[in-house]
């Protein structure tokens, strides 16, 4: 196949793609011009392929790029946090009983552990991070290894264990069903952390499901619940005595492509929908039919955290439960939530290393 041609390709793009010093600064690779200023019509007046890339010289202000040939036909990136860039995993089985773990020593020490951790939580939703020291703000060190604390109104972080005056049930011994956190804040929290100090208590195993496997057999199986719950925002809430928090979202959120980029579920957090008897029942629906898919025992990976154990998971995709405990025993999680973007930064950058790339990882 002949190469691709400057003149084959949309003018307008090719031309706002030009990395010359006038076009780029050369520092930082930031774009010096606004596309209102570009030729309305440009047009390649002449290209010349030369080792291996194109010399362009436009029409009609004689402005000249230089594009490699194999740029040119680069393929899309697929949207890192769409269901496009993941492997699904419909149930706990399909991860083939292997969870993606490693010890907190060597994820500090060795790098290829560390894009294995981080490129996990990208591809899988989750790692589990093991011996990451059983002591108090430890969990907050585990976020900064890779990127930023939220902080919300349960702290920095928090701890998760039986309160005398809970105001959330996470803080009770009851059972909790698979859910995302704080549906009700925008944004929302992208990641979250959970690290194990004390586990004794009889009971307390933890669950983890893929939403976003759910919401893809969802679309499969029974499309119209799948189209009920990606066009009903609803309203979800949380309050205490100090805090206030409320979110209108869709249980399933589709980018502008419809694929899938967000799931919010959490029984305990959804408020009232306040709509048209039709689209309420459309929405109650496929809530229905959603909740029955997640809540399959097959769709949930069940394990146990023991002391020194750090789950990172992704809060836009994977739900997380856990079963109820023993109300006299001693069971003690930090938790803290983060975001995706710096997780996903620090992977990129790590993989700039050679050793480190795509191609080394397969
Ligand atoms: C939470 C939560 C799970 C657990 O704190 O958000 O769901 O294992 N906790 O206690
Ligand atoms: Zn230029
Ligand atoms: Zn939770």
């Amino acid at each position: 196949m002949p190469p691709t041609e400057p003149a084959e390709l949309p003018a307008l793009w090719l031309r706002d793609n030009c990395g010359c010093p006038e076009c780029r600064d050369p520092r930082t690779g930031q774009k010096l011009f606004q596309v209102n200023e570009l030729p309305e019509k440009p047009s390649v007046e002449t290209a010349e392929l030369t080792a291996g890339a194109w010399e362009v010289v436009w029409a009609p202000d004689g402005h000249r790029s230089r594009y490699g040939a194999e740029w040119l036909t680069e393929a899309a990136a697929p949207d890192d946090r769409t269901e496009d860039a993941k492997d699904l995993w419909p149930t706990a089985d399909a991860l083939g009983g292997r969870l993606p773990e490693t010890t907190w020593a060597a994820y500090l020490e060795q790098d290829g552990e560390r894009v294995g951790m981080l490129d996990a939580v990208r591809r899988l939703g989750f790692c589990l991070l093991r011996e990451v020291p059983p002591h108090q703000d430890q969990v907050l060190e585990a976020a900064h290894s890779f990127g930023y604390v939220r902080e919300t109104n349960y702290g920095l972080r928090f701890g998760v264990r039986v309160e005398d005056e809970p105001n959330n049930l996470a803080f009770t011994n009851v059972r909790i069903t698979p859910h995302t956190d704080n549906p009700y804040r925008d944004p929302v929290p992208t990641l979250q952390l959970l690290h194990c100090l004390v586990n004794d208590a009889e009971g307390g195993d933890s669950g983890l499901v893929d939403g976003f496997a759910a919401a893809a057999t969802l679309r499969e199986e029974q499309p119209d619940a799948f189209a009920a719950l990606t066009r009903t925002p609803v309203p979800f809430v949380f309050r205490d005595a100090v805090t206030e928090l409320r979110a209108e979202r869709p249980l399933i959120g589709v980018d502008p492509r419809g694929r899938i980029n967000e799931v919010r579920f959490n029984n305990r957090s959804l408020g009232t929908l306040r709509r048209p008897a039709d689209e309420v029942e459309a929405f109650y629906a496929g809530y229905r039919a959603f909740a029955e898919l997640l809540l399959r025992p097959e769709r949930q990976l069940e394990f146990r955290l023991s002391p020194g154990d750090c789950l990172v998971f992704d809060n836009t995709r994977l739900l997380h439960a856990r079963t109820a405990f023993a109300r006299g025993g001693a069971r003690h999680l930090q938790g803290c939530y983060a975001d995706l973007d710096g997780l996903l930064s620090t992977l990129a950058v790590l993989r700039r290393r050679p050793e480190n790339s795509m191609e080394a990882a397969r």
